[in-house]
């Protein structure tokens, strides 16, 4: 599907070369079918090593050839960015952001056009081809639009499809959720050194524990509290351990995490807000 398309990623850092490596990885379409673009001159030479994706620092050059534009600036550049690129990009271009808080309204809005736009919330766990990815359509997108975008975001990792009413939502639990868990792990880790273990055999152990975990929810398909329930021995040591997570509200604190950074998320994507 995507091997006749030219792709443009517009503001290559972290996220756009993630996407980028995966479509490689994934032998999705060739290097020559992508250019990315960044206005850092030296990090896009790296790029290009890297890569050998065509690179440029001229975002209406990368915009001109393209079927398909990855917008992967941050927030706070939408406004100078689809300033720059309006009065070039066609109305049949598929604009695929990933812009934390930037509406398609909003887009549509600053483009001055009726392109179709989709927007991906993916995580840094993409870097790895674990990333988890929801798309929303906005209103001139179609569902082979969407098809195009869940085949990207599918190179690293899975890919839900809401509707844009959840962005930030999902920005609360997925988005945002990999911090929770470096805490949680970091945690698990003083846990270890304080009961005795060295650091780097604590790192290894509650790295894989976790990893571990989310395999077998992933894989078995089982509710995590069978997976719990059926680890846990009466009166034994898992037991002694939920009796005191619950005592100190583990599950409350981390619902609270979601909701409050998806709130936090709706304050960033108002159009008045200074931050985005
Ligand atoms: N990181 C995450 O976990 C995550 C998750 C979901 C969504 N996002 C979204 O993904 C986007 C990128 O995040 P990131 O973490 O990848 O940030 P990043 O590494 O800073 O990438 C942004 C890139 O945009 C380039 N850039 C800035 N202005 C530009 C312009 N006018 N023209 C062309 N390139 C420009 C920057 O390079 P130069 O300085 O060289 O131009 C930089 O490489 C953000 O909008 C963020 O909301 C991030």
């Amino acid at each position: 599907m995507l091997k006749t398309k030219k792709i443009a990623v517009i503001g290559a850092g972290h996220i756009g070369q993630a996407v980028i490596g995966g479509l490689l990885k994934a032998k999705l379409l060739s290097a020559k079918n992508i250019t990315a673009s960044r206005r850092d001159p030296a990090r896009l030479d790296a790029l290009k090593k890297r890569f050998a994706v065509h690179v440029t620092t001229d975002n209406r050059k990368a915009v001109k050839g393209a079927d398909v534009l990855i917008i992967a600036v941050k927030p706070q550049g939408a406004p100078a960015l689809f300033e720059e690129i309006a009065s070039i990009v066609r109305e049949d271009q598929l604009i695929i952001s990933v812009m934390a808080g930037v509406t398609t309204q909003r887009m549509s809005s600053l483009l001055g056009k009726p392109n179709p736009i989709i927007r991906a919330m993916p995580n840094t766990p993409a870097l790895v081809d674990a990333g988890a990815t929801p798309l929303a359509k906005g209103e001139h997108a179609t569902d082979a639009d969407l098809k195009i975008a869940e085949t990207i975001f599918k190179a690293v990792g899975i890919v839900d499809i809401i509707p844009e009413s959840l962005m930030d939502a999902v920005t609360g639990l997925s988005g945002s959720g990999p911090v929770y868990i470096y805490m949680v792990i970091e945690a698990l880790i003083d846990g270890g050194v304080k009961m005795g273990i060295p650091r780097n055999v604590a790192r290894r152990l509650a790295a894989q524990t976790v990893f571990g975990a989310a395999k077998l929810v992933i894989e078995t398909g089982k509710h995590p509290a069978i997976l719990k329930d059926e680890v846990t021995t009466p009166g034994g040591t898992a037991i002694a351990a939920i009796h005191m997570l619950e005592s100190k509200g583990l599950r409350n604190v981390l619902i609270e995490a979601v909701a409050t950074a998806a709130k936090r998320s709706e304050e960033l994507s108002r159009p008045e807000s200074p931050e985005t």
